[in-house]
């Protein structure tokens, strides 16, 4: 019997497992309920007395051989089980996850100066129809002011264009609500311009629109300047200039003081102080009633701005097209901002 156990002991010193698999049926073999181990304390039980505590003593030290193992390779098993699950085909070097858009960055920034203030977010498709885009904006067909912007128009179909502003989303809002309308509308817009470092065919913009009872051009102005200071700082200053837009009556060119030089004068601001960042004005009462408002007794202001002119007059861009391009070195300088 001693002989047995010895052999026992051997088979065990030698056991090396290559699976979880093997060293389970290794746990059976020796430690099952039919295993070896039981059968051999049957037998201790009927060895002569004057053996019995070699053979107990034996057939202990077998035990516990036996349990080492297991616990040897069931935890080195479990740690080549979660590595067979490493997709070894995986890059080593991580490609960055990347950065808010810088443009989006602003987007946000808009949109939360204005949430601050009330203003809730509206969006309109990008594929707009001639109403929505021009007409209900006083300017009907053959209206000159349309040439201001040149409109991609979908070929078989012109009633069907890109939409070259968002202040179509003001009329679309307009029409499925009614005052007080606080409401503000980014998006991407399209125009059928040569690229260049000051002009794109795709940008950005955001519409804004406020219609209740007695709004003033105050009001509008005081909006604006509580903008231009959340947005470019505290100090920042506006300056209205008088201009025209079929759909505002008095229309204004809003032009911010020039943080670069303190309105002193540089190369940016051309050496005005002032950098034109909106186009705004009371809503012509035409336009509310094109959009089934009624002008008697409502009023309200609108403003649009471009979120590339922000973009790059708030970080100091020279080149409208560095937003296109996708240039990692470009896009990397705003991750810190996020
Ligand atoms: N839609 C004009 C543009 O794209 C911008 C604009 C000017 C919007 C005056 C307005 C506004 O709402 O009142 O150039």
């Amino acid at each position: 019997m001693i002989e047995k156990v010895k052999i026992l002991l051997n088979e065990v010193e030698i056991f090396h497992p290559n699976s979880k698999v093997e060293v389970e049926s290794f746990r059976l073999k020796y430690l099952g309920k039919k295993g070896e181990m039981n059968e051999l304390f049957k037998i201790l039980k009927d060895i002569p007395s004057q053996n019995k505590k070699e053979f107990g003593q034996k057939i202990n030290l077998l035990k516990k051989n036996i349990q080492l193992k297991i616990d040897l390779y069931k935890d080195s098993f479990i740690a080549l089980k979660s590595a067979e699950n490493i997709d070894t085909s995986r890059p080593i070097f991580l490609d960055s996850i990347g950065s808010k858009h810088p443009i989006s960055m602003i987007k946000d920034q808009i949109i939360d100066i204005f949430n601050r203030i009330g203003f809730t977010i509206s969006e309109g498709p990008e594929i707009e129809d001639d109403w929505h885009n021009f007409s209900a904006l006083n300017l009907p067909i053959e209206h000159p002011a349309r040439d201001m912007q040149d409109t991609f128009f979908i070929q078989t179909d012109p009633d069907i264009l890109l939409r070259t502003h968002t202040s179509s989303v003001q009329v679309r809002h307009m029409e499925n609500n009614t005052p007080p309308i606080r409401t503000l509308s980014p998006g991407r817009v399209y125009r059928n311009e040569a690229i260049s470092a000051r002009a794109h065919c795709i940008f950005h913009q955001v519409e804004g629109l406020f219609i209740d009872e007695n709004v003033s051009f105050a009001d509008l102005k005081q909006c604006l300047l509580y903008f231009a200071k959340e947005m470019f700082g505290e100090k920042t200053k506006i300056r209205l200039r008088p201009s025209y837009f079929p759909f505002t009556e008095p229309s204004a060119e809003v032009d911010v003081s020039c943080n670069i030089c303190n309105s002193n004068g540089c190369n940016v601001c051309k050496n005005t102080g002032y950098l034109e960042i909106l186009g705004c004005g009371m809503v012509d009462p035409n336009v509310l009633e094109n959009c089934g408002i009624n002008s008697k007794k409502y009023a309200g202001y609108a403003f649009g701005m471009g979120i590339e002119r922000i973009a790059m007059l708030k970080y100091g861009v020279k080149d409208l097209r560095l937003f296109y391009e996708n240039d990692q070195r470009f896009l990397q300088q705003f991750n810190q901002l996020s």
